[in-house]
């Protein structure tokens, strides 16, 4: 299956679709100045390798898998890749669990396929960034397995440990993944910390070792060609010492906000940087859950040489509690998290933008309308959004075919440790009824966004030769796929391309300073991105009815330049009438 580069588009007006070809076919993107950093100007993709592309009839996705698809990627106009976590692990938490920070997880091949993928990318100006599990390891690592051995062994500081409390644990702690944050370990008769799984003792970022350790970590990937670095639960990494117990506040979702409040992280991050500097160009993206958005200006301000931009989670987590239960989101709260995710108070914080990533549901599921007739034109709704805002944006994979939620019925369907923890925690013990769990986590868990990449009809979407993929497909792939919408001008993945390429071809979208002009419209979510070359106009219609969103005084606008409805807006005055689910951009 080869997609076919389309070169005309329904959704973009006659006039400016000639002016726009020009602009991108001398240059696809404004990467090449020199002037910017490449990732201000990148449209990155995070691909999930274990549900990506399997090759050798295992079930489970790989990197010739991988390699084979970069053309695709290629396409779609994406020019850098995270790869999520994918170095040898023994899978208790999906390879965030690390047995070895130097090789491949043998789920997806070989050394020698790692570097043919890495070949085949730059060929394609396709640059790579690895994810880095550095706040804990695997307890079958190297490391671990020394450090548990004795109480005097050279290792035995790369963890934590601590005498329990009156046979309890040392503090109150919880793991996010269901029971105690400490694991007894009777070798010894003591207890590591693990804010994860017990399979994933926190390391000791105090100690000077296992920093020097995970920098050479680094420096062997770089070494190896990758562009950047995604920087797993960067915020615990400094631990706040000495141990106590969370108070009842603190123990709101499960303490993140005191886990990462430890003092050191930005004396962490500058060393951290400075241990690459032979590679200036490399991009840090942390994920900065449970950061305050203080400690993320700290930590990607250009100026303090320390990460350069960090996931946030404050609007991504407003819809899920205690880790699973569905609230609903509103868009009043998705406005406020823009504009601030939008740094207008501080341009030296260059933010990353994303709706899906592999631990949240999918995206048109969640914000976007579940009737048939407005599924597609909502998931392109979200993609306008997505690509129009200040930062550089992620697109997860499937994201870009308007990948939906999987019909989850029954526990025995999930994979996620996180899902079934719980499940013992909660329903096993009666403290939740199943039907309660169940229902929620269909909405809420993240097993939704991992299955299977849906490629085209064939068994399994084309993902897989085997009879059972290692999660199931989901149901709709028949309609829902990469060849059928290849071939569809009016598909989601015909609209993300011209997207991208509306993107590459404006700088106001890119670098534009950002003011939002919903006014006093409910439904309405509209915006303006504006730079010396111009001024863009974003125009979201969030809801199942139409209406006329009337521009604020100041504000005209002369030509649209894209919209998710291929009719043509009537003759464009102040009021702009806006159908159901309508996006549109103007100039
Ligand atoms: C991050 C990862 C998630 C993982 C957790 C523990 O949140 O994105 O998938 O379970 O860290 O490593
Ligand atoms: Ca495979």
């Amino acid at each position: 299956m080869t997609p076919t580069r389309r070169t005309f588009s329904k959704y973009l007006y006659a006039s400016s679709f000639a002016a726009l070809v020009a602009r991108v076919n001398c240059d696809a993107s404004p990467e090449g100045s020199g002037a910017e950093p490449w990732w201000k100007t990148a449209i990155l993709y995070q691909i999930y390798p274990r549900s990506f592309q399997d090759t050798n009839g295992d079930g489970m996705g790989d990197f010739p898998g991988m390699t084979s698809r970069l053309r695709y990627l290629q396409d779609l106009g994406v020019n850098a890749v995270w790869i999520t976590a994918c170095f040898d692990s023994p899978n208790a938490d999906n390879g965030y669990d690390v047995r070895d920070y130097r090789r491949i997880h043998p789920d997806f091949g070989t050394m020698d396929d790692f570097e043919r993928f890495m070949a085949e990318a730059k060929s394609r100006k396709i640059r790579i960034i690895l994810d880095m599990v550095f706040n804990h390891s695997s307890d079958e690592h190297e490391w671990f397995k020394q450090s548990r051995s004795s109480r005097t062994n050279p290792y035995r500081d790369f963890y934590f440990w601590r005498d329990g409390v009156n046979g309890k644990p040392p503090t109150n702690w919880p793991s996010f993944f269901g029971g105690s944050g400490w694991e007894y370990d009777k070798t010894t008769g003591q207890y590591y910390l693990h804010h994860y799984a017990t399979k994933q003792p926190d390391l000791n970022w105090e100690n000077p070792q296992v920093r020097k350790q995970l920098y050479a970590v680094l420096n062997f990937w770089a070494e190896k060609g990758v562009s950047g670095f995604r920087f797993d639960c960067i915020g615990e990494i400094s631990k706040p010492l000495p141990f106590r117990d969370m108070t009842p506040a603190e123990l709101k979702e499960d303490g993140m906000a005191l886990r990462c409040s430890g003092a050191r992280l930005d004396e962490y991050l500058k060393e951290m940087r400075a241990a690459t500097n032979s590679y200036p160009d490399l991009y840090f993206v942390g994920e900065g859950w449970g950061m305050s958005r203080q400690e993320i200006v700290r930590a990607t301000d250009d100026r303090n040489q320390e990460l350069n931009s960090a996931f946030r989670f404050d609007f991504e987590l407003q819809d899920i509690t205690d880790g699973w239960r569905k609230l609903p989101w509103s868009l009043p709260n998705l406005r406020e998290f823009n504009r601030d995710n939008a740094f207008e108070d501080n341009h030296h914080v260059w933010p990353i933008v994303f709706l899906e990533d592999h631990d949240f549901a999918r995206s048109v599921s969640r914000f976007g309308s579940d009737r048939p007739e407005f599924q597609s034109r909502s998931a392109k709704l979200l993609a306008t959004m997505l690509l129009a805002l200040r930062g550089t944006p992620l697109i997860y994979q499937g994201e870009e075919i308007g990948m939906t939620n999987f019909p989850f019925r029954d526990v025995s369907q999930y994979d996620d440790i996180g899902v079934r923890n719980l499940w013992n925690d909660l329903v096993v013990t009666g403290k939740v009824s199943a039907a309660d769990y169940l229902s929620n986590n269909a909405l809420t868990s993240r097993d939704n966004s991992r299955t299977p990449m849906q490629w085209d009809e064939s068994p399994n979407a084309g993902f897989t030769k085997a009879q059972k993929p290692w999660l199931a497909v989901n149901p709709n792939f028949h309609r829902i796929n990469v060849q059928a919408e290849s071939g569809q001008p009016d598909s989601v993945l015909s609209f993300y391309r011209e997207m991208i390429r509306l993107r590459n071809s404006k700088s106001s979208l890119v670098f534009g300073s950002y003011r939002d002009i919903s006014g006093k419209f409910p439904n309405i979510y509209a915006y303006v991105r504006a730079d010396a070359s111009g001024r863009t106009v974003v125009v979201l219609n969030f809801s199942n009815e139409a209406v006329n969103f009337q521009l604020p005084a100041d504000i005209a606008v002369k030509k649209r330049l894209i919209s998710n409805v291929s009719e043509s807006q009537a003759e464009l005055s102040n009021i702009i009438r806006m159908l159901p689910w309508q996006s549109a951009i103007f100039e």
